[in-house]
């Protein structure tokens, strides 16, 4: 299937790392011209670096996505770019100080709202007039199942993703007139070198190998780009139809987490 993304321009947030780069090497496959943003110049540059080497067109910015201003800079650093903007994916995402109630203070609550919500909700703000003007904008806020389902001990990043999803599908609606879709995209627990599943992985491999056998149906993680391939369905016209949606792609798994 053609995703008719073909000369079109995405950003991703997160995009040198883990899922993000999963998506950034999704869209550029494509086609797609991308405007990475995240805070370390090295993973952006070498990323950059790899995609451009495979034809694609591709911008950076370093940014903190939370500081204040972040979502207009990096909209005004694509549209500079590529002159256009089509899709966005709202990735950099986690926690933010300490994951469990008793240990996370105001501004581990605060700070992971901000760094899953709040950095979302004001990159698809500064993006509006864009992808109104293409016509099929589409916005996709990378949640997770923590969002619909409890966590035994991660309250901060749990709600935080809730938020996310709902956001998601009210601005879907408050969107709608202007042919911008926007979707929730929830990963389950995704295994990638250098991420914390990995990381847990070789703490605990007991532990882990439990874990995989009793949650999940085929007894694995996922891998970032079974997440992006949705992800650039959900950016394409071919997706037209999915709207104010949270799908979760997690191969079925029943437990968000340890
Ligand atoms: N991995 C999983 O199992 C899993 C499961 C469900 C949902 N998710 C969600 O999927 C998304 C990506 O997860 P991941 O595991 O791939 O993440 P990751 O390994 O932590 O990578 C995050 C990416 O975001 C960037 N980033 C982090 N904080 C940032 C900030 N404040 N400003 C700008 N960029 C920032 C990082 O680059 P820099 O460090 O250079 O800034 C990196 O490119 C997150 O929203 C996460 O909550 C992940």
């Amino acid at each position: 299937m053609d995703l008719e993304l073909n000369g079109k321009a995405a950003i991703v947030t997160g995009g040198s790392r883990g899922i993000g780069l999963a998506c950034a090497r999704a869209l550029a496959a494509e086609g797609c011209s991308l405007l990475l943003a995240a805070r370390g110049k090295d993973g952006l540059h070498k990323t950059a670096a790899d995609l451009e080497a495979a034809g694609a067109r591709v911008a950076t910015l370093a940014v903190d996505v939370t500081a204040p201003g972040a979502g207009a800079a990096i909209v005004e650093a694509a549209m500079t770019a590529f002159g256009r903007l089509d899709a966005l994916i709202a990735n950099a995402g986690g926690v933010v100080g300490a994951r469990s109630f008793t240990e996370a203070d105001d501004a581990a609550w605060l700070g992971t709202f901000q760094l899953n919500v709040g950095h979302s909700v004001a990159l698809l703000r500064a993006a509006v007039p864009h992808l109104a003007a293409s016509g099929q904008g589409s916005a996709i806020f990378i949640a997770s199942i923590s969002g619909r389902n409890p966590m035994s001990s991660g309250a901060p990043y749990a709600a935080a993703k809730a938020g996310l999803i709902h956001a998601a599908r009210s601005l879907a609606w408050e969107l709608g007139p202007k042919h911008i879709r926007v979707n929730a995209l929830s990963p389950g627990s995704i295994l990638f070198e250098g991420g914390g599943w990995a990381r847990r992985k070789a703490e605990m491999p007991d532990v882990m190998a439990s874990f995989e056998s009793t949650e999940f149906p085929w007894g694995r993680l996922g891998t970032p780009e079974e997440i992006a391939s949705v992800a650039a369905f959900l950016a394409s016209p071919r997706s037209a139809w999915i709207n104010a949606a949270d799908i979760p792609v997690d191969g079925g798994q029943r437990r968000p987490s340890l």
